[in-house]
């Protein structure tokens, strides 16, 4: 016999339990907290900017997720670029040295560039961008960083769009990884020493 409307409805209500952590990761940030800031981040940037078309550029490979998320939350003419840059040569720590490996494929020049990063740790990767990209007469620049190690910097620098401020504790998840692993974790984690 087919279950009554009500149990249907409950049955499809019910929502699928999260995947369990593995046991080297602490949950940081969860997904439905990371979708109402990113939304949060959305509305602002789209009242900021009244109605004018942006450019985000997001930088490889970790804000690729933040981008794609936060893109859809913004209600504006937004076109998408990325620039590509390293400077984890051990994927702990910064190297110090910043080295561009992709360019943008566009003129930066009169137009409204928001540049979108994951994090923003020591500062040194953003401050090389923003020196080269401001270079190029942008109408405006302004930066998103979804996470900010605020503890941890030894450039002058923020972001204009803050998602969290973070300890300073080695984060995966959403795009960030640990030699190239859990980029698709749908929540933000610490990786445990
Ligand atoms: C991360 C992040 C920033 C940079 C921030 O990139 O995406 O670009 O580090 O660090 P900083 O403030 O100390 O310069 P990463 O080099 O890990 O590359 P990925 O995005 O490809 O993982």
């Amino acid at each position: 016999m087919a279950a009554p409307c009500s149990a249907r409805r409950a049955l499809r209500q019910r929502r699928k339990p999260d995947l369990s952590i593995a046991p080297e990761l602490r949950l940081l940030f969860t997904r439905q907290q990371i979708s109402r800031r990113v939304a949060e981040l959305g509305r602002q940037i789209t009242a900021d900017f009244a109605g004018e078309p942006v450019i985000l550029v997001g930088v490889l490979k970790g804000a690729a997720i933040f981008l794609g998320d936060l893109a859809r939350e913004i209600e504006l003419d937004a076109t998408f670029d990325f620039i590509s840059v390293t400077s984890y040569a051990d994927r702990r720590k910064s190297s110090g040295e910043v080295k561009l490996l992709k360019d943008v494929d566009q003129s930066m020049e009169d137009r409204n560039v928001i540049l979108v990063e994951d994090i923003l740790d020591t500062g040194l990767t953003l401050a090389y961008l923003k020196k080269m990209l401001v270079a190029r007469r942008p109408r405006r620049f302004k930066v998103a960083a979804l996470l900010d190690k605020i503890s941890c910097r030894q450039q002058p620098i923020q972001a204009d769009y803050t998602g969290f401020e973070i300890p300073n504790e080695f984060v995966v998840g959403y795009g960030m990884d640990y030699a190239e692993r859990y980029r698709n974790l749908p929540d933000i984690c610490v990786l445990k020493q």
